[in-house]
Formats: C-alpha cells, structure tokens, sequence
C-alpha cells in the first residue's frame, strides 16, 4: 500500500473493486444488448419449399415465401421484432430500367404480405434500391457510359417505395445512396396516404468490400466498376454527418451507418449530432469473418458475436441490423 512520508496511507484507486463478482460486474455493467435491438434480414427467393444455405454465410439462407413465412413464425418466438427483407430476383426478371422493382405482384411485395398474414405484429423493413433488380448489379440505373443515373433512379425508386408501402411494409429503407432519394419518397409516401409508414435512411453507407457475401446471396455483384460514386469512401468521416444532415432534412425516421465494425466511430459521431434512432448494418462480411473463425475452432464464437454486437451498441447504435439476431435471441434467453 503507497503511504506519504508521515507513513499515512494514500488513497489508492482499485477500480477492480467493482470486477470482483459476477454481481457487482452486472451491476455497473453500462452497455446493455436486447433482442429489442435485432433486426433480422432474411433473403427471399421464388419458389416453394426452398431453404438453400449461402456459402459465404453459414447458417444463412435464401428461403422460398412459404418457409420464410416459417422461418419468420420461429424468430417471432425467440421476441425479434423486425425483419429486413432482400429478394433474389430471377436473372429473366431483370432489366435496365429495373421495372420488376415496383411489379405490384413482385417477390418483396407477396413477401411483406405473406409475413403479414402469419405475423402481422412483426416490423416488415424493405430495401429500396435497384441493385437486384439490374443486369449490372448497381443500385441505379446506368447509361450508354456507364453511368449511375441519380435523378431517373430517384423515379423508379420512389414507385419501389410505394408498392412496398402498399403491400404492408411498415418500414422503407433507401440503401442506394442517390442523392435526394430520401425526400422524393416522404413527399410520394405522403402524397399517397402513406404517412404512417417510416423511412429507415441507410445515410452513412460505404463503399466496402464487407458486402462481397451478400453480393453472392443476391447473385448482385456489380457486373463492371464499382459502387463509388454512390457509396461512400471508408476515408472519410465528416462526409457522413453531411450525409445525416440531408436525410433528416429530408425526412428521415431513422439514421443507418454501413458497415458497422469499421465505422463504429461513425456510429459514435452520428449519435452525437442527433437525436433520432441510429441503427448499424452488421454486415455479411463481418457475419462471415466470425463464421470462418468459429469453424476453425480459432474463437469462441459465441463470446466473439455478443463482444462485437455490444461494442456496436456501446458505440450508440440504437438498432442493429444482424444476421445472428436468432442466435444471439438464444444466447439473451
Ligand atoms: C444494396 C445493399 C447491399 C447490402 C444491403 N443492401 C450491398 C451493396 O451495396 O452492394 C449489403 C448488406 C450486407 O453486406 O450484409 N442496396
């Protein structure tokens, strides 16, 4: 024990002091995960009696609407709330203008209606974005150059968003990046009736290469280029809070940082700067990085996936977007 001269004790910090049970850990404990923070995405493809497992993603799988309707009933039990829904769009279905995108009878649309008549309680989050729809795998529509057109996607984007609202989504979520896209959808939402029907904004999305295992779940890797003139570069911060400024504005419900692992640092500054709901994509590259580890034997994978969603949490995300949402509801029990 340090003393002064005169042999009088110091006052010795021992933060240990509240490490020394399980109890007293709990108790002072500041961060803490919920199955009421999981939003689970599941992929959807034609057919019937289809579950097909995605090899970049262990465990995850594209489900025919007949089995997702099954698979969504089982989370529903395990208390998640939400689900986001990516349709795998048949090659044949796919065109320039991404016309499939809005068909009234669409996957997405049968989906959110099926999930309806099963669980009509559970939040229905679709994606708003071109890119399963194109032959090139872009989330626009591009030109004769190669270009990704902003304003004529903003078109196709908002008759995407209604058709979604009209089948029953409870929640519109603009994964694009074209700028102004998130306006354009309130005013037509608004303008249709639509008004109860929330704008998830993915505004601070990067172009990363984390998305590769979802690219194959979609079978939507982009077919020539990139995605950086739309998505932003993993460089930049401030961007992001430019990015979050103009989706409030523009009438945003709540804010999306994309990746999450990488960008916690987003997540944090996002939080700072506003006072709406901010979610985190825990994406398909990061589910796969822990998959890949686990299936070594290399980390404990259990421990490994409730460190990564809390850190995300800690960071101040209010929602997270993950593909171990069923896994973790388990572990949360
Ligand atoms: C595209 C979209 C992507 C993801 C969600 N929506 C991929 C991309 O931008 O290329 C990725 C999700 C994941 O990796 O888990 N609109």
């Amino acid at each position: 024990m340090p003393a002064d001269s005169q042999g009088q004790r110091l006052i010795f910090p021992r933060p240990r002091r509240l490490r020394r049970t399980p109890t007293l850990r709990r108790m002072v404990q500041e961060t803490h995960l919920s199955v009421r923070d999981l939003i689970y995405p599941l992929f959807v493809m034609e057919g019937e009696g289809q579950k097909v497992e995605i090899p970049s993603m262990p465990q995850c799988y594209r489900y025919s609407v007949d089995l997702l309707q099954e698979e969504v009933a089982r989370v529903a039990e395990l208390g998640i709330n939400a689900i986001a829904l990516f349709p795998v769009i048949p090659e044949a279905k796919k065109d320039e203008n991404g016309r499939e995108s809005y068909n009234e009878d669409g996957l997405v649309q049968r989906t959110v209606k099926a999930i309806k008549q099963v669980r009509p309680e559970i939040l229905v989050i679709t994606d708003v974005a071109l890119d399963p729809y194109s032959p090139y795998g872009h989330d626009g529509i591009v030109d004769e150059k190669g270009q990704i057109l902003n304003d004529p996607t903003i078109e196709v984007l908002v008759k995407q968003a209604l058709s979604h609202a009209k089948a029953g989504a409870d929640i519109v979520a603009p994964s694009d990046m074209m700028d102004g896209r998130v306006g354009a959808i309130r005013k037509a939402m608004d303008a249709e009736g639509y008004f109860d029907v929330a704008i998830l904004a993915y505004c601070a999305k990067y172009a990363s290469a984390y998305y590769g295992p979802f690219r194959d779940a979609l079978d939507s890797a982009p077919k020539f280029g990139d995605k950086k003139t739309y998505q932003m570069d993993p460089a930049n911060a401030r961007e992001a809070l430019k990015e979050v400024a103009l989706d409030i504005a523009e009438g945003a419900d709540i804010l999306m940082v994309k990746p999450a692992l990488a960008y916690l640092d987003i997540i944090a500054k996002i939080k700072q700067s506003t006072h709406l709901p901010v979610a985190a994509y825990n994406v398909s590259g990061e589910y796969a990085l822990i998959k890949a580890a686990a299936q070594q034997g290399w980390i404990d994978e259990k421990t490994v996936i409730l460190e990564t969603l809390t850190s995300m949490k800690r960071a101040g995300a209010d929602l997270i977007l993950t593909y171990f949402a069923p896994e973790v509801a388990l572990m949360l029990q």
